[in-house]
């Protein structure tokens, strides 16, 4: 029997074909897709058309050599927390505000103020009005686009968005569905202060919740014929990407942590009992297993190093022989690696920042391990927070682009100060969607059957790749992340003041 798995992330979808029978992926696809140029900072769409045009190719291309007629089921995992607004005839509005928006700053302050302060927010739902959540983004349609906001039938998540697209169901599950800010995560029930606090009137743009394990739907008779794949084609849950990450590697029992250098920056761990941060730092979120997912987020990781290596010209090679070739510390020259804002620490107008220029310094080698360091401390900043919340991190596994690459791999490892390693199969968002399918699917027979059981034989450890850290560079990185995040302090009521020179 075969699955599929996609993953529709900020840049592309990617797809995989999964053998559940010899338990391994056994052929892949994907294309790209862009984010809507010219709009103003703090702005990031993106067309939900792409997404689906995009998905479509990445199908074709990993059915193109395997037997279609074996496909039994479909898992999507997608970015989190964007906010597709359809309207009564079920079109698009508007295009999707992202996770990485940073433009309803106002919005969070309006809906925390409605229900009092930000502890209040924090009681009443597990986490913190931000503006990457997709609740503030609502509000945002509603003040500054009424028309549009009039016409809102049913709000969607990226990946409902395309459940919705295979299925033709409107469908939400818990994991998500944690990511909107509407939610309760510690009751799974929509927050009606949080609606209200918007408008009472969205209460019915909502559907109803569901558990992440049941089925989506089957596909739609036209997406059966499109892709040649059996009618009976089961849709599972789905769920948002952090969570299929989870699944993918092999994060679906205490004491595994997974750490994604991708476009975000994040850290989760699997955990059967909510994990609510009184400081909202960490993201109180429910996996799509059934658990939750505590979860810190940082908006700039490859986008960062991506920027610094096209700004150099420089090959991923030349990326990784560049990081080799600088000292730990990057001789003094640090970076604030906030480009388009930042979410932990919650910095929303923040910009970058380069302390210790000189005459060495002022060199591409060196602005590239500064930027590769100054992201990795960014993410140990949230990393600290979750052991601090008595989360275990005795050993990381890496997901994303940047963890490829082992001269940041060894940064990441004495950063942390934990093991850190990669898995065999690097696409775990995608992987995790897959094996929710199979999950879903082998649950229609046997409605107690674990995920471990899905999971195990099917993730595994690239034992090459880990890398221990080394006891001198961690005590060299506890000093510098402790200046880094004073630096960050002190500098963070300034980005708002100078937010006002950006053009
Ligand atoms: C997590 C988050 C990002 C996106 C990226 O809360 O906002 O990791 O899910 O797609």
């Amino acid at each position: 029997m075969l699955y599929l798995g996609i993953d529709s992330g900020t840049q592309s979808v990617k797809a995989v074909v999964y053998d559940a029978e010899v338990k391994r992926v056994v052929a892949d696809g994907r294309s790209p897709h862009s984010l809507i140029d010219g709009l103003p900072s703090g702005h990031m769409e993106q067309d939900p058309q792409q997404w689906v045009d995009a998905m479509d190719r990445a199908i074709q291309d990993a059915l193109s050599n395997v037997d279609r007629s074996a496909i039994k089921g479909i898992g999507i995992s997608g970015q989190q927390h964007g906010f597709v607004p359809l309207d009564e005839s079920d079109q698009v509005i508007r295009p999707a505000k992202l996770w990485c928006d940073t433009s309803t700053m106002n919005e969070c302050e309006i809906i925390t103020q409605a229900i009092e302060d930000e502890s209040s927010v924090i009681s009443l739902i597990g986490n913190r009005m931000l503006p990457g959540f997709t609740a503030p983004k609502v509000l945002w349609m509603k003040r500054n686009e009424p028309e549009n906001f009039r016409r809102l039938r049913k709000i969607m998540l990226p990946h409902d968005f395309l459940n919705f697209y295979l299925t033709g169901e409107w469908f939400m599950e818990f994991g998500d569905a944690s990511g909107t800010a509407l939610m309760d995560t510690r009751s799974r029930t929509w927050s009606d202060e949080v609606i209200n606090a918007i408008d009472e009137q969205i209460r019915d743009c909502l559907p109803e919740l569901s558990s992440s394990g049941d089925a989506c739907g089957h596909v739609r008779k036209e997406i059966a014929e499109k892709y040649g794949i059996p009618a009976s084609t089961l849709v599972s849950a789905g769920g948002g990407d952090n969570m299929m990450g989870a699944i993918g590697t092999g994060n679906v029992s205490k004491g595994i942590a997974t750490a994604s250098f991708g476009t975000s920056g994040t850290i989760y761990a699997y955990n059967e009992e909510p994990v609510v941060d009184p400081r909202g730092e960490i993201a109180a979120f429910c996996d799509s297993t059934g658990g939750y997912l505590p979860l810190m987020c940082t908006m700039n990781v490859t986008t960062v190093s991506e920027s610094f290596r096209k700004l150099f010209e420089k090959d991923h090679g030349e990326l990784a022989l560049a990081i080799e070739r600088v000292p730990q510390g990057s001789g003094g020259l640090m970076m604030l690696p906030y480009l388009e804002g930042e979410r932990t620490p919650s910095i929303p107008s923040g910009s970058g920042l380069l302390i210790g220029l000189n005459s060495k310094t002022l060199q591409a080698d060196y602005m590239i391990r500064a930027a590769v360091e100054g992201v990795t401390m960014g993410m140990n900043f949230g990393l600290r927070r979750l052991r601090e919340l008595g989360v275990s991190t005795d050993e990381v596994r890496l997901t994303g682009g940047g963890a490829r690459n082992a001269a940041w791999r060894r940064i990441i490892a004495d950063v942390f100060g934990t093991p850190v390693v990669c898995m065999q199969e690097d696409e775990g968002a995608a992987l995790g969607a897959a094996l929710q399918a199979v999950w879903c699917a082998s649950r229609q027979s046997d409605s107690e059957i674990s995920i471990s059981s899905v999971v195990e034989g099917a993730v595994e450890l690239d034992e090459s790749s880990r890398v221990e850290p080394d006891p001198s560079g961690v005590e060299f990185y506890k000093e510098l992340q402790a200046f880094h995040s004073s630096l960050s302090k002190t500098i963070e009521p300034h980005f708002d003041a100078h937010s006002r020179f950006k053009s």
